[in-house]
């Protein structure tokens, strides 16, 4: 959800500079231009989100921005609770006119602060799981899928993309069907179902498993799947000595990703 929320302001506020008709508040831009240059904010890898997406352009592929951006995210420690809050805080507030215009009141604030801060470490675990195969995250080549069945996932396609997709179901089947019962699905349905026993109910268990074989649900990690997040047991990213996979800790990206938001806001 933090994710989202995080994804969908710096899609909008790149869609912003393109398309001057999506309208975000003077304010709101520079409140997530603020989270891109701060400390707490690198949790979320927010100066690789900003760098990964000021730059893209309208027909590149989000595939590889996304895969920056997550794989340095999984590098970093969690995000406390406290930070959590504080970066939900500082969004809701300096986006407050924006995010209304979309239905949200501040009065939710302090209860998607606490829905976020019970289901990050969760999400978390999820986004940050790694096909050792291809060494890519899941999510990279799940998308990687999607955008070989679908065409490029673009910010000019996605639109057209969703809606013709949606309109065709055997292609949206033959799509899902080859994506449910993966050694990655799998790792994720382990972690869902240990961190929230019964959100998976035993209906949905059995028509799991009868869908993707008994096997899939005997809560056996697979073999070919891997934890990257760092700062959770098993994570192949919780050597000390290593470094960040992606450069967010240079100041240097932190200032150009910076100057990037302020060239496309000017
Ligand atoms: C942009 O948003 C502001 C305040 O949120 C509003 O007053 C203004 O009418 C909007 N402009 C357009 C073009 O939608
Ligand atoms: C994207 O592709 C369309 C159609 O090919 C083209 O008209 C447009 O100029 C391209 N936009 C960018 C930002 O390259
Ligand atoms: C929220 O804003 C305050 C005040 O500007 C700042 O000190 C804090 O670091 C921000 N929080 C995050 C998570 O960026
Ligand atoms: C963070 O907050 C959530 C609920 O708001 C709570 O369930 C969880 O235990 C807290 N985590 C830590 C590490 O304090
Ligand atoms: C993992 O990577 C291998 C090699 O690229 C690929 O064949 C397999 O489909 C991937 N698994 C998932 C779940 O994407």
């Amino acid at each position: 959800m933090l994710f989202a929320l995080a994804a969908a302001s710096v899609l909008a506020s790149t869609a912003y500079a393109q398309t001057p008709s999506l309208n975000i508040s003077q304010g709101c831009q520079s409140t997530l231009a603020g989270l891109a240059v701060s400390s707490d904010a690198q949790c979320i890898n927010a100066s690789g989100l900003v760098t990964a997406f000021a730059t893209l352009d309208a027909n590149t592929s989000i595939v590889g921005p996304v895969n920056n951006w997550l794989s340095g995210a999984c590098s970093q420690q969690p995000c406390s609770n406290q930070t959590l809050s504080s970066l939900i805080s500082n969004i809701t507030a300096g986006c407050a006119n924006d995010l209304s215009a979309l239905g949200f009141s501040s009065s939710d604030t302090q209860t998607v602060i606490s829905e976020v801060q019970q289901f990050y470490p969760t999400v978390r675990e999820v986004v940050c799981l790694k096909n050792s195969t291809s060494n890519n995250l899941c999510v990279t080549d799940l998308l990687n899928d999607v955008q070989g069945a679908v065409g490029t996932l673009s910010e000019n396609n996605i639109g057209t993309i969703v809606s013709s997709f949606f309109g065709n179901t055997d292609k949206l089947q033959a799509l899902l069907k080859s994506a449910a019962c993966t050694d990655c699905v799998k790792a994720a349905y382990n972690t869902i179902n240990s961190k929230f026993p019964g959100l998976i109910t035993s209906d949905d268990q059995s028509s799991i498993s009868s869908t993707c074989g008994s096997g899939f649900t005997d809560g056996k990690t697979p073999s070919s799947v891997s934890q990257t997040a760092a700062g959770v047991s098993g994570s192949s990213n919780n050597n000390s000595g290593a470094l960040a996979a992606f450069p967010v800790t240079s100041l240097t990206v932190a200032l150009s990703g910076l100057a990037s938001v302020f060239v496309f806001f000017a």
